[in-house]
């Protein structure tokens, strides 16, 4: 364990993360346990607190994003345990029967509990919810939802013509669609098969590639009756199933490892086994990104658990090489495009990659961010107007850098860091708690001098 490099300091709300690889480098070495998915265990408590009966969710990420879900779905009478345990128990209350709560919502940062959770708020008529969330949250365009919703007969009000948080809905008896939904997104898919649950018909969301499909995975577990036409990326809920509460095991969060798998590739010698990774195929274009850039990680004790694929990962060392990421992989690493950028910095030769304008929109401008933060490194990082060009081989020297409220920036900032001359300073790394709150403790068991 290297405090002496990795040293995290707290005031008030705030957290500094100080880095300062020795002039000889430093090694990562060890096995790592990471948190619980985000995106399933979003789904399981949100699952769980509408189906009948009890859910018992293991390995639930104990991150600020699954706590905003969960307080959310307690103020409207469903009884969630603690989130003091990764064993959570959740009294669903069934389906049509959440209640009006008596105060605002509090979705904090996650777009995923502000998203998903608009569907199920739409459909319960009679009654009026108010949905806010931190600065982050409030800017972030929820047209995306509202207007499939409002197509399905929603009465949805927020700022900017309806389009920013806060917002006001008036549940309704909604009436069934298809919707072709100009992005790839998971959120966006969810938000309408969870409207399609309380609406009598059949609900069909198509998307012009295919995004992460745990909604699908967990809703076909509870008991809701799904079509998929995987020729179309098509999804079709019929209305009004019976939803049994389940045992849900989360694996770990691949979005999580991909900092690790990173953070081995490029630091001289360094070997990390990373323990019980999901590998849905929606979420693994980091492996392919990573293995198309000449990465050493191998797959071990490949299983499924309760309907999502798992494995270890190991991940040693290598020189990595540039390579173009675009297209229908995009959505399947989505969350991993900032530490893939780090990957680029060492690569040899210019790495593009294209197609990625959402993330302009993610917890912050991540395309402008990742490219100003690591240009204070030092790095050959340029800005596209849809991704970014990296061009490999350039040292970076510490700086003192910023995570701009930002999670995955935060941690990506941290494993640059590594590999830089001189001490850099990430202030703002307080976020990393959004998604993975054990992630400096855990950075500091496996780094020596
Ligand atoms: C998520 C979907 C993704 C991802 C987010 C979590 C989800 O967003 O970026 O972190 O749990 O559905 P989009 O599907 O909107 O791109």
């Amino acid at each position: 364990m290297s405090k002496s490099i990795i040293n995290l300091q707290s005031a008030e709300n705030q957290q500094t993360l100080t880095i300062t690889p020795p002039n000889t480098g430093l090694s990562l070495q060890g096995t790592l346990q990471i948190p619980g998915d985000k995106s399933i265990s979003h789904r399981a408590l949100m699952l769980g607190a509408i189906a009948e009966g009890e859910t018992i969710i293991e390995g639930l990420l104990l991150g600020e994003d699954p706590r905003s879900t969960a307080d959310c779905f307690r103020a409207m009478g469903a009884k969630i345990s603690p989130l003091n345990n990764e064993k959570v128990t959740v009294q669903g209350i069934g389906l049509g029967h959440l209640q009006e709560p008596s105060e605002v919502l509090e979705a904090g940062n996650s777009g995923t509990t502000m998203r998903l959770m608009l569907g199920l708020l739409a459909s319960h008529p009679d009654r009026l919810f108010c949905v806010t969330g931190d600065a982050s949250l409030r800017s972030r365009p929820m047209s995306r939802v509202i207007k499939p919703l409002q197509t399905m007969g929603a009465k949805i009000w927020g700022r900017n013509n309806n389009s920013l948080a806060p917002l006001a809905i008036q549940g309704q008896t909604l009436k069934p669609i298809h919707y072709h939904s100009p992005i790839a997104s998971a959120q966006v898919k969810s938000c309408i098969l969870l409207a399609g649950l309380m609406t009598e018909g059949k609900t069909t969301v198509t998307e012009p590639a295919l995004s992460r499909d745990h909604s699908e995975r967990m809703l076909q577990a509870f008991g809701a009756t799904l079509d998929i036409d995987a020729t179309t990326n098509s999804v079709t809920i019929t209305g009004h199933p019976e939803l049994t509460g389940q045992k849900v095991i989360v694996p770990g969060d691949i979005s999580s490892a991909a900092f690790w798998l990173v953070a081995a590739s490029i630091v001289e010698g360094a070997e990390l086994l990373i323990e019980n990774v999901g590998i849905n195929p929606t979420r693994t274009g980091i492996l392919e990104a990573l293995e198309m850039m000449g990465a050493n990680i191998s797959l071990e004790n490949e299983r499924v658990i309760t309907g999502e694929p798992v494995a270890d990962l190991r991940v040693k060392a290598t020189q990595l090489k540039a390579c173009t990421i675009q297209g229908e992989i995009i959505p399947r690493l989505i969350d991993e495009v900032p530490i893939l950028a780090v990957a680029a910095l060492f690569a040899q030769g210019t790495t593009i990659i294209k197609d990625a304008a959402e993330l302009r929109v993610k917890e912050s401008d991540r395309l402008a961010v990742i490219a100003s933060q690591l240009g204070k490194m030092g790095a050959n990082i340029t800005e596209l107007p849809d991704g970014l060009e990296i061009t490999g081989g350039k040292e970076l020297n510490g700086a003192e850098v910023d995570s701009c409220g930002d999670h995955r920036i935060a941690m990506s900032l941290a494993i640059a860091a590594l590999r830089a001359k001189g001490k850099t300073i990430i202030n703002g790394a307080e976020a990393a708690a959004i998604s993975y709150p054990e992630f400096v403790e855990s950075l500091q068991a496996i780094t020596l001098e």
